[in-house]
């Protein structure tokens, strides 16, 4: 898993970094700075729902100084731009879109976003970037299995590889027996695709009988959802790959808002000459000490048609100062989303912890589901854990499941219950996995 054993057989990164890669802390803070006076600005001026809410805080742009008083802003939340479906957001004449995505949501109307040419440049130019950070070189050929279409991942992908010099093969989700074919057939060095679904691939590697780690990936881009640690290593010893995770939202761009650097692994750096993060305490709103870890705020700093102002993403991370790029700040891996977080009796799970202990076993490997459900009036969790084919044979089974029972009670404090599942019993997803079936009584 050396770097060296990329294709380009560089070890050296530096070299090839851009200006704002290469920038100082107090060059970034000066840039961002005189970004987000033009952007308040903009968004002021141009959407009427920024100057209402900025209006009805007492604040204009004006008043920003200092990244500072930023604070003093109001908040954006989703439910806001729902209330503006679906053009009332933008900044510019429609007639200056070059494209739109959307979001879909669980419920209702899903959350339109737009770009001029010049954010569509951008957005290819962080993830150029960020496929670079992952080891991505020009001349490489990318397997993107990222849904095309109204989603942000295919495309969004697509623009930054081809400004990269890369060769795309756009396959997008699905149809997994042809994705490990056009694997085998092209020989892609990298792949980008939800960590959930690579697990998917990986089963089909070896129902065909091919070995995966034989495979000519050398580079994966996973993200699009929480993942861990354990499941890096899952991935990268399968494939015998390197794994980095790269983060981004429709609402701020698409992916490509931070990236982890392979020669670090050590968390996402944010592209911070376009994208102002914050963590802020969930219940107040107060902004947070970079290390405390709390809700990610993002604000643009360059984009034209849609600006976007404290956007309250509700992932939870926290910001740490930044490594392979000094001069940007790394976000931690992001355990989860607010809404994703289960309750029970009290305690506060995210599937992620469940995810590490399930991957810390030697018979599942990484295919699971939580079911939540309410006998009388105690709600009781399941998880259906699947096991790999190499161990459903395997005597005690029973006394495995039990075996992570005991360390989730001892670990995170509940009291689950764990049932060991056939290999392939449970549903894939193509692209974003869905972890958490609530089957309990709505009241
Ligand atoms: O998921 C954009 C994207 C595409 C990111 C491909 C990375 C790769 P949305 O569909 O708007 O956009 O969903 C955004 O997905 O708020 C997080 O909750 C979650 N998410 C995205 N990346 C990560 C990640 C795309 N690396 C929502 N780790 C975000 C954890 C992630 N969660």
């Amino acid at each position: 898993m050396a770097l060296t054993n990329l294709r380009s057989g560089r070890s050296g990164y530096s070299a090839e970094m851009d200006e704002a890669e290469r920038a100082s802390r107090d060059e970034i803070i000066a840039l961002q700075t005189r970004r987000m006076t033009w952007t308040l600005a903009h968004a002021y001026d141009n959407v009427a729902h920024y100057r209402k809410a900025f209006d009805k805080a007492g604040v204009h742009p004006k008043d920003f100084r200092q990244l500072s008083d930023l604070a003093k802003f109001p908040f954006t939340v989703k439910t806001d731009l729902r209330d503006n479906y679906p053009f009332n957001m933008f900044a510019v004449a429609r007639e200056k879109l070059v494209r739109v995505h959307a979001s879909s949501g669980t419920t209702g109307k899903p959350i339109v976003v737009g770009y001029t040419q010049a954010d569509i440049d951008m957005w290819a130019d962080v993830m150029a970037r960020s496929i670079r950070a992952a080891g991505g070189r020009t001349g490489m050929i990318i397997h993107n299995a990222y849904g095309y279409g109204l989603f942000t991942g295919g495309l969004g992908v697509h623009y930054g590889a081809e400004k990269l010099g890369c060769t795309v093969v756009p396959v997008s989700g699905g149809m997994t027996e042809r994705q490990v074919q056009l694997i085998n057939d092209f020989r892609p060095d990298i792949i980008t695709v939800t960590p959930s679904y690579m697990l998917a691939i990986l089963d089909e590697f070896k129902r065909q009988g091919l070995d995966p780690r034989k495979s000519s990936l050398k580079v994966g881009i996973f993200g699009a959802e929480p993942w861990t640690n354990a499941m890096r290593a899952e991935i990268e010893a399968s494939f015998d790959m390197d794994a980095t995770d790269i983060y981004g939202l429709s609402e701020v761009i698409g992916p490509g808002v931070a990236q982890e650097c392979i020669e670090t692994k050590d968390g996402l750096h944010i592209w911070e000459d376009h994208f102002y993060p914050e963590v802020i305490d969930p219940e107040t709103g107060a902004v947070l000490p970079d290390g405390e870890k709390g809700e990610l705020v993002f604000t643009s700093l360059t984009k034209q048609a849609f600006p976007i102002i404290r956007y309250r993403t509700r992932d939870l991370s926290r910001l740490l100062p930044g490594t392979a790029r000094p001069g940007m700040r790394r976000m931690e891996k992001v355990t989860g989303r607010s809404d994703d977080m289960i309750i029970l009796r009290g305690v506060n799970l995210f599937p992620t912890q469940i995810e590490e202990i399930l991957l810390a076993t030697d018979w599942c490997g990484g295919h699971f589901v939580i079911e939540l459900t309410r006998e009388g009036r105690m709600d009781e969790l399941t998880i259906l854990a699947e096991v790999r084919p190499e161990s459903w044979n395997d005597d005690g089974l029973d006394k495995h499941a039990e075996m992570v029972r005991v360390h989730i009670k001892n670990t995170i404090g509940i009291t689950a219950h764990v049932r060991a599942v056939a290999p392939d019993s449970l549903e894939r997803s193509l692209g974003k996995a869905r972890r958490v079936y609530d089957k309990r009584p709505k009241d």
